[in-house]
């Protein structure tokens, strides 16, 4: 059977930033930012970014490309004779599935609180009333996992469509009305009386809260946040890597999905900061954040009902559209390793996705009283750490040893993969760096974020 390819360039570039953009961007990357002290911050990730991410993106891309396939089969396909990175294939997929074993339960709660926005439901609560009512939520292990289904259901239904007609066609109606409703909705936010402290406090470093947090806590938390949010290191971006053709070199396509990724995760911090300041509230309050601060924020704005469900809306479509994305890299994964169809690889991966989402939505009841990673922690938090702490940045680690050391693909295949096709090219000189630079700080801020999180 013929392997399908991406309808178009743009289909490309915007299903991979579909996959980057996602509750990373919209959710975490604000609340990561409160805490550490704004605009500090901020600087700090963006140099991961660029120093860290884009060149592990340009390396997953790579090897999908040179591969064809995801993988299942990729490092089988490009490794030296007798050695063994493909066994790498079972670290990666399982990274997909444990992202969505938490994800799908987000993205459930965000199309509740999209509902109950849009209904009005949270018209004239006071504070601890809101507040109540995530706790209730969380109460209701049903409930969840109706919506939890729900968004399962339906973006396998996309996917089930094939990557052109489904993935590529409903992903990018859905990125450019996100972008455009961010747009909109960050206006609104800047334009807020009292709007300016808010900004202030983004935009204006303040080493000092990042001291006292310890500056290698906050670069560590920076890499993370910048692995995560281009979902590296999983092989979540080498499928799409595998759907194009050599007509254009891989950086400048990379380049162009980090910055859409940047973009978007940078808006919603003008919606944010600007909108808790505005309204006296705390931006520093994690994960409550989205369910809790900004519902308040909303029910004490002018026409706060119809801007808190556009909010939700876009928090639902950056969640799906990273569904949607790692759903085919599943598919796929499934497809090349078995030669199954698409049908029968997203009825069998749909029930496997519900069963194991289960943990994460009985977490908060059923389960509420195994706390993984200390008092207060849910299961969600162990998947989570699992993932963003752990498979992310090895993974990653594992993309660039194959492709600068010849005990893998090597960096002269990399490169020359890299680089076939026309636009900017991955320069030479930063061979030093990627081959041994890169792999250090990896390592190094992996070891940091475990001191930080156990020992301190
Ligand atoms: N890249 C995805 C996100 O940012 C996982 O949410």
């Amino acid at each position: 059977m013929k392997r399908e390819k991406f309808g178009s360039r743009l289909g490309f570039i915007l299903i991979s930033a579909g996959c980057a953009i996602g509750l990373g961007n919209v959710w975490r990357f604000p609340y990561i930012t409160g805490q550490y002290g704004g605009a500090a911050f901020v600087l700090i990730y963006l140099c991961c970014l660029v120093l860290l991410g884009l060149p592990i993106m340009i390396m997953e891309f790579s090897v999908g490309r040179a591969a064809g396939c995801s993988i299942a089969r990729a490092f089988e396909r490009l490794e030296p004779l007798g050695t063994k990175w493909h066994w790498y294939k079972w670290f990666g997929i399982a990274g997909n599935y444990l992202l969505m074993m938490f994800y799908t339960t987000i993205g459930g709660w965000l199309l509740i609180y999209l509902f109950k926005m849009a209904a009005g439901s949270f018209e004239g609560m006071d504070t601890a009333r809101i507040q109540g009512e995530f706790s209730d939520l969380m109460g209701q292990p049903v409930l969840m996992t109706v919506f939890m289904v729900a968004v399962v259901v339906m973006c396998f239904g996309v996917v089930s469509l094939g990557l052109q007609k489904g993935v590529e066609g409903i992903t990018k109606i859905m990125m450019v009305l996100l972008l455009a409703l961010l747009i909109i909705l960050a206006v609104r936010a800047v334009t807020l009386p009292g709007a300016g402290a808010g900004l202030e406090f983004y935009l204006l470093p303040d080493f000092g809260k990042m001291k006292e947090a310890g500056i290698m806590e906050v670069v560590s938390a920076a890499m993370g946040q910048s692995f995560f949010t281009l979902s590296l290191g999983i092989g979540a971006m080498e499928i799409f890597g595998s759907y194009i053709d050599k007509k254009r070199a891989l950086p400048g396509e990379a380049v162009c999905i980090t910055i859409l990724d940047t973009s978007v995760a940078l808006i919603s911090g003008l919606i944010i900061f600007p909108a808790s300041f505005a309204f006296g509230v705390n931006p520093d309050s994690g994960p409550n954040l989205i369910f809790i601060t900004l519902p308040n924020i909303f029910n004490s704005m002018a026409g706060g009902r119809l801007w808190g469900a556009i909010f939700f809306l876009c928090m639902f479509f950056a969640a799906a559209s990273t569904i949607i994305a790692v759903f085919e890299n599943i598919i796929a994964f499934a497809m090349d390793l078995t030669g199954c169809s698409r049908r029968k690889a997203v009825v069998i991966n749909l029930i496997a996705i519900i069963v194991l989402s289960m943990p994460c939505v009985l977490g908060y009841n059923v389960l509420s009283g195994f706390a993984p990673l200390g008092e207060g922690s849910a299961i969600l938090d162990l998947e989570d750490f699992i993932v963003s702490n752990n498979l992310l940045p090895l993974g990653s680690l594992v993309y660039v040893l194959f492709c600068t050391t010849r005990y893998g693909w090597g960096w002269k295949n990399f490169l020359k993969e890299a680089n076939t096709g026309q636009g900017p090219k991955f320069p030479k000189w930063v061979r030093l760096y990627v081959t041994i630079v890169v792999p250090i700080i990896v390592l190094f801020l992996f070891i940091q974020g475990y001191w930080s999180k156990f020992a301190s």
